[in-house]
């Protein structure tokens, strides 16, 4: 593990005014980068798009080399329009999409796309690991889902033998983008507990896990805490961006861990609702707390001694994104539509299993479906229900948190589909919980992975930097539509339960 050693007092003395830091954040739909100043002030951002290639039903692909593209026309956007305050960077924060398998050669260069967090290919993988090694729900603390690294390079090793045998190392997401910006492999606990290699408990690689691969330690990167440093800027990017002096990159974290920095949940019970690409509910906890049932995700957290737990859905905005995609329509004026038009729950029906569903089914081959169309069925009544199946669906995971030993004390509202008050009403009102909406700024995974470089950079205490922002307003449930939610919501369980699919 490597320190700077510098105490957070003097930093804050010397160079809080001056210092800023730049966070990263790896999504699936785009890149964004934000700078920030020693006091948490955001003070430029950036964002470059991203596609995603779907090969086959249920698969997900992305180019490594598309999101170092999508890092360089950030980076260099911030140091064309805020080339002052980039000029002080003093640390940078990394933080992504999860779970992606990115397999380089021993000259480091890519193998094959990069299989992600919402590819589904690999169910039989995930039974043969469980078959293979009995104990890998102990030790890893979660179901192999086929979301998660492990199961990808079984199903490589099945499917492309010959790209398994050149695999020197594995690389999740983000830890591509370090490797571009400073030659090494490291990855944090965080990222780490998604590849189903970790001892969750322990913060180590598991041999034993490891081994039910065909896989070694020699194939993945160092361990380090989310605040430790793991790596500096290459002197040729500190060239391209006209930087000096030694620029530290942070050990970062997945998004959802570093979203959970952003708006200061670090302390057991805080939580968030996040409406991204995959949607999330998310807890921290103080200690390793994993309960397989409801296919709840036991993982480190960014910060030493912490972990979390979280239901995940797959498909979230992307579910409005398709139904966008199908009806021609554009997702910003057809979520406007809905919110003009909204009386009540809609007639429609939705299941958002377009790429299958992990929370709480655990069941890469579930397929999206409408029911109760008519006549007065149009683009925006169905936008309506997306909307409601992503609320529905965090009920199930809030249930399922609930049933592994988690209550959320409180939630904060994070992610592009936040935007929309009425989305929030509807999910606060299924979960029957407030939701808070931040007051300014971007609190997302970009915001915490800045958080995580200042406190490598300083060695300050990651609980006096990563405090909850000040909140706008409190979205409160509709306790008029509950009734009526808690009926759909029952047609939504009951459907899912009669058209069930799986591969076996
Ligand atoms: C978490 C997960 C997703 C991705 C998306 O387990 O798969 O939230 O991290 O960015």
């Amino acid at each position: 593990m490597r320190h700077i050693n510098l105490t957070w007092g003097s930093v804050l003395i010397n160079s809080t005014n001056i210092a800023t830091y730049l966070g990263l954040d790896l999504g699936t739909s785009g890149l964004k980068a934000i700078l920030m100043d020693g006091q948490g002030k955001i003070l430029a951002h950036a964002d470059a798009d991203l596609k995603l290639s779907r090969p086959e039903p249920g698969w997900s692909e992305q180019n490594p080399s598309d999101w170092w593209q999508a890092c360089l026309s950030a980076v260099d956007g911030l140091s064309k329009t805020h080339p002052e305050h980039l000029s002080r960077l003093a640390g940078i924060g990394l933080c992504g999409q999860m779970h992606g398998a990115t397999l380089l050669d021993v000259n480091h260069e890519i193998l094959r796309p990069a299989i992600l967090w919402n590819d589904g290919r690999s169910g039989d993988e995930c039974k043969q690991i469980e078959i293979d090694c009995p104990r890998s729900r102990e030790i890893s603390g979660n179901i192999a889902m086929a979301g998660f690294t492990a199961p990808k390079l079984a199903w490589i090793r099945n499917n492309e033998p010959d790209i398994f045998a050149a695999i020197h190392k594995v690389l999740l997401p983000k830890d591509y983008l370090r490797f571009r910006l400073c030659g090494e492999f490291i990855t944090d606990m965080s990222d780490a507990s998604g590849t189903l290699w970790l001892d969750v408990k322990k913060r180590d690689w598991s041999d034993t896990l490891l081994a039910t691969c065909g896989l070694t330690r020699a194939h993945m990167p160092e361990l380090v805490e989310g605040t430790d440093i793991a790596g500096e800027l290459s002197e040729g990017l500190k060239t391209r961006w006209n930087l000096r002096g030694t620029i530290p990159i942070a050990g970062g974290a997945g998004d959802n861990a570093a979203a959970a920095c952003g708006i200061g949940a670090i302390k057991p019970g805080a939580g968030f609702v996040s409406l991204g690409t995959s949607g999330v509910l998310f807890v921290s906890n103080d200690r390793f707390s994993p309960n397989t049932k409801n296919a709840v995700h036991a993982f480190c957290h960014a910060v030493p001694d912490t972990w979390h737990q979280m239901g995940v859905i797959l498909s979230a905005t992307d579910s409005l994104n398709w139904l966008a995609r199908i009806t021609q329509r554009n997702v910003v004026d057809l979520v406007a539509d809905v919110e003009a038009n909204f009386l009540r729950p809609a007639q429609e029906i939705f299941l958002p299993y377009l790429s299958g569903e992990r929370t709480p089914h655990n069941n890469p081959d579930a397929r999206g479906s409408f029911i109760g169309l008519s006549h007065n069925s149009t683009p925006t009544t169905m936008a309506q229900a997306v909307m409601e199946s992503i609320a529905f669906a965090f009920l199930d995971s809030k249930q399922a948190l609930n049933a592994a030993g988690s209550e959320i004390s409180h939630l904060t509202a994070v992610g592009g589909g936040s935007n929309s008050p009425l989305w929030l009403k509807i999910i606060a009102t299924n979960l029957n919980m407030d939701i808070q909406v931040p007051e300014e700024g971007d609190f997302g995974g970009a915001f915490g992975a800045a958080r995580l470089a200042l406190c490598a950079v300083t060695g300050a205490d990651p609980a006096q930097i990563c405090t909850p922002p000040k909140v706008r307003h409190t979205v409160q449930p509709d306790t008029g539509l509950l009734r009526s939610y808690q009926d759909n919501y029952q047609r939504y369980k009951a459907l899912y339960l009669a058209i069930e699919r799986t591969s076996s």
